[in-house]
């Protein structure tokens, strides 16, 4: 199940900054670097991969060219799926991708048909993780993989609600614990989570700092002042909650029983 959201509030005019900081097309921190950490030592050379909130398709891209996957990208905003399938063709990348727009809801594709279910930054936006985790078995063949990073709100606080009003989205709060929780009630074993909320900590400060001195001006060209100011705005909120310990980030991954 995905969740009942309308959309998740994300939308393109912000994407050539993201492009700038983060890499072509990422709406995640930490780029290319961040795939490798996702995917760490799972051979995917060949692999049918789903990937939920597919978003611009940078995560994507990389599995593809890197990883040699043949991936699905399932996404609920339109103007993201014409993106990411724009970012595939122009990657000569588009034999080895499907995008598909989706609502919200039971992921629709068929039982036991992939590999690997891959995700990054996308289930914080799903309130019901048991019955996603759930259905995410229920996509997995045997012995499938699932394998993801994302953010946790550890509560909705006046600062966390500030974040994400600056952002426009909305998240459940969580924490890599409990996913790994739902993820063994739901039948997944091997299950296991990594708190990398340090690196991002980290990451995210210099980010405002390129973002307010050498990229500052390269940010308003390659979108506007208005909304290079306003992701700066919103930079300086989620570095808040970020120094402050409310916002964590991480990693997980479970198998499905042979
Ligand atoms: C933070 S962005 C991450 C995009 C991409 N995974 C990346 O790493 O760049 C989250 C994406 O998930 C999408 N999303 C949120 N909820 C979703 C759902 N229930 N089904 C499909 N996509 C969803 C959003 O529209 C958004 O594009």
């Amino acid at each position: 199940m995905t969740d009942d959201l309308e959309g998740a509030g994300y939308e393109v005019d912000f994407m050539p900054i993201t492009d700038l900081v983060w890499g072509k097309g990422f709406i995640t921190p930490g780029g290319e670097g961040n795939v490798d950490r996702i995917v760490e030592g799972v051979d995917l050379n060949g692999k049918r991969v789903l990937e939920l909130g597919s978003g611009a398709g940078g995560g994507t891209l990389v599995l593809a060219s890197k990883y040699g996957a043949n991936v699905v990208g399932l996404e609920l905003e339109a103007p993201l799926v014409e993106l990411s399938r724009q970012n595939a063709r122009d990657a000569g990348l588009s034999d080895k991708i499907e995008f598909r727009c989706v609502e919200p809801g039971p992921l629709p594709v068929e039982s036991a048909s992939f590999d690997v279910f891959y995700t990054s930054g996308v289930i914080c936006h799903i309130e019901d993780r048991l019955s996603l985790f759930r259905d995410v078995l229920r996509v997995l063949k045997p012995g499938g993989m699932l394998l993801g990073y994302d953010w946790f709100p550890t509560r909705l606080s006046d600062d966390i609600n500030s974040w994400m009003k600056a952002a426009g989205l909305h998240l459940f709060p969580d924490s890599p614990e409990n996913y790994a929780k739902w993820m063994r009630e739901a039948g997944f074993e091997d299950v296991n989570h990594f708190d990398a909320s340090d690196w991002y900590q980290n990451r995210a400060a210099e980010e405002l700092e390129e973002l307010t001195g050498p990229l500052f001006d390269k940010a308003a060209e390659v979108t506007s002042e208005e909304v290079r100011d306003s992701i700066i705005n919103e930079w300086r909120a989620m570095n808040l909650v970020l120094q402050s310990g409310e916002l964590r980030s991480g990693y997980f991954r479970g198998r499905k029983p042979t």
